[in-house]
């Protein structure tokens, strides 16, 4: 059976309200993406999933149906005064899901290094895959800065390292560095969701017994790490510093990523003191990998 399909680009606020109002004027299915190229950070502090500034909908219908109607269903619905900007296709018979699914294939990241949804069949070793299905929280590898740290981690010896995920999102960066070879991680979000998605994720990988999880105040004073990753935000990167730096142990190396380009040699400044670093940029994002002093304890 063909679909017809409607295209929606809203603004966060209004995300939610209209995916619902899509479903109750008729939706068989619909979907959310980021309309732009839009890292997804923090919380809304409410314990709501966090979404775009601009959000894709795309709302999935039965042939017959017809969109302008459709549309007009939902302004009404909703009491908007103007409609958001819409257009609609045609989908040929096939399997909708099927096709959702296919969108996402293995992702090789560097090294022998792969994220795989779970539908897929993993590269068989040496690879070293990453069990992880798109989702809200972010971070499925594709992002460049994910990127980024990901080759890193693929590319540099962890065996027996401890390691620190500040800023975990989906745990893709703690699990990865599990499985290959890190004794042990800490991820840490301020994102309590993020946490839970973590550790399912972690669980699925077979490394949830190697990880712990904690939001930043419950972070116990005594730990540090050899290689600490934080991909958030060049602002947040900046005003925990003194705090990064500290669960960084001497001789170990802290991974910076979140930050474009233009903002690398600023953040860069309030690490210098007890860093050396070297630069990594992709697509216009850095990625800072500060080598911190044996020395300077
Ligand atoms: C860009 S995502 C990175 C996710 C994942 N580590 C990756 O590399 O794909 C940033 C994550 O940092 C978290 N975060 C933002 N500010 C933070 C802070 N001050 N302390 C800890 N986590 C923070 C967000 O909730 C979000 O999950």
């Amino acid at each position: 059976m063909p679909w017809l399909r409607v295209h929606l680009r809203v603004d966060r606020e209004q995300a939610d309200s209209i995916a619902d109002a899509l479903e109750r004027c008729g939706a068989l299915a619909v979907m959310l993406e980021d309309a732009g190229n839009e890292v997804l950070f923090g919380s809304t502090g409410n314990d709501e999933p966090r979404l775009w500034a601009h959000t894709n909908l795309s709302a999935l219908l039965s042939d017959d149906t017809e969109p302008s109607r459709f549309v007009g269903d939902v302004v009404a619905l909703l009491g908007m005064d103007t409609p958001p900007t819409w257009a609609a296709d045609r989908l040929p018979d096939q399997d909708w899901e099927r096709a959702w699914m296919d969108r996402f294939t293995p992702l090789h990241v560097g090294g022998n290094l792969w994220i795989c949804p779970s539908w897929h069949a993993p590269p068989p070793p040496p690879a070293v895959a990453v069990i992880l299905d798109p989702g809200l929280a972010f971070g499925t590898g594709t992002h460049a800065t994910t990127a980024l740290c990901l080759d890193w981690l693929a590319t540099n010896m962890l065996s027996g390292s401890e390691i620190i995920d500040f800023g975990c999102g989906s745990g893709i960066l703690a699990i990865a560095a599990l499985k290959l070879g890190a004794r042990s991680a800490w991820a840490v979000d301020i994102d309590a969701a993020a946490l839970a998605v973590t550790c399912e994720n972690a669980r699925r990988n077979d490394v949830g017994d190697r990880l712990s999880t904690a939001i930043p105040q419950s972070l116990p004073a005594c730990v540090d790490a050899d290689i600490v990753v934080a991909n958030i935000l060049a602002d947040p990167l900046i005003q925990l510093a003194p705090r990064l730096s500290r669960l960084t142990r001497a001789g170990g190396v802290l991974l910076l990523s979140g930050m474009l380009e233009q903002q690398a040699a600023e953040v860069e400044r309030h690490y210098a003191a007890a860093f050396s670093t070297e630069t990594r940029i992709r697509d216009g994002w850095a990625l800072l990998a500060c080598r911190r002093s044996a020395l300077n304890g």
